[in-house]
């Protein structure tokens, strides 16, 4: 592996699952394939667990971590070619990315969406242009459009928690919709609709109110219904996540259409008592789900976020034996 910026760039899903699992209960057995080399971890938004998660997986592989919180400390970074600097930007990621290519053997950067300008959004210009001046590793932190090391922690949590019985051999995965006070990125949501679908070993629904369908590109041949709690029956996991329009691209992008309260979820959305809830955190309690729910043996939440440990170290040693 040369780069992490999406599931295309995991060639075998269950292999890096399985990686991920070794790790947990085994975290310094490769403690020196990282011996002398260094990541640079560029965060131009806040964070908590990915920036832990990946200074402790980093060092259990004997890489040695470096954190930049270029969005509160570092200069203003232009990413578009051709900009003419004459305003809020002070350094062109041109100028910095071969700099810190030199400092590091593996670069990696967290960037959000503005949510303005869909195709802008899409673009992914930030890590793009990091990949194309800085010629080392590039691992995606959360970039504008996609969260993958989170998806890969939820199918490790996924395969962790899901036993297979004579009648069930594979999971009912839901991806529910759920309210928020403010617009969201849609980057987890994508990322897990595109890795449970390139994993093939679950039945995976998408629900969400009408005008919140997220675009083809990440949900394929996923069902989607707008209907929650004819899709919630049944389910062996629901992952809640909010996200804001996609509308067509235009004045409809990135907005909250209603507030939806009837989205949140709560005791009595379920039909089974073992179905389990996901979420990757921040998380808005008793907006997007009830403490009742959160406080109770349904939530993965915890399990989820301490995961995010072991897909990174997973994704780390990929790139350190191949990169
Ligand atoms: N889930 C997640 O990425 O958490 P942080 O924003 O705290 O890194």
């Amino acid at each position: 592996m040369k780069q992490f910026l999406s599931v295309k760039d995991a060639t075998n899903i269950d292999a890096m699952i399985a990686k991920g699992i070794e790790y947990k209960s085994n975290p310094l057995k490769d403690k020196n394939l990282g011996a002398g080399k260094r990541i640079g971890l560029l965060f131009m938004n806040p964070s908590m667990r990915t920036r832990m998660s990946s200074q402790i997986a980093a060092r259990n592989l004997g890489m040695e971590a470096f954190v930049l919180n270029m969005g509160t400390e570092g200069w203003a970074l232009e990413f578009a070619d051709g900009a003419v600097m004459n305003g809020t930007t002070v350094e062109h990621i041109k100028d910095a990315a071969p700099i810190l290519a030199g400092f590091f053997d593996v670069i990696a950067l967290r960037t959000f969406p503005k949510l303005q300008n869909r195709a802008e959004d899409e673009s992914d210009v930030a890590i793009k242009a990091l990949i194309k001046h800085s010629g080392v590793p590039v691992v995606s932190l959360e970039s504008s459009t996609r969260h993958p090391l989170q998806s890969l922690a939820d199918l490790i949590t996924i395969k962790e928690n899901f036993k297979p019985t004579a009648t069930k051999k594979r999971p009912k995965v839901v991806l529910t919709w759920a309210p928020h006070i403010k617009p969201i990125p849609h980057c987890v949501a994508n990322s897990f609709a595109e890795w449970v679908n390139a994993w093939g070993e679950a039945d995976f629904v998408i629900t969400n109110p009408e005008g919140y369908d997220l675009s083809k590109e990440y949900t394929g041949k996923a069902p989607v219904t707008h209907n929650q709690k004819e899709a919630l029956d049944g389910a062996d996991f629901v992952y809640v996540k909010n996200w804001s329009t996609y509308g067509t691209g235009g004045e409809d992008y990135g907005r909250i259409l209603a507030p939806h309260p009837e989205w949140m979820l709560m005791q009595n959305s379920f039909s089974s008592p073992d179905t389990k809830v996901m979420h990757c955190l921040p998380l808005r309690r008793n907006v997007e789900m009830s403490d009742e729910v959160l406080d109770s043996p349904r939530s993965l939440l915890t399990t989820m976020g301490k995961n995010r440990i072991w897909s990174a170290q997973a994704v780390l040693s990929e790139i350190l034996k191949n990169g």
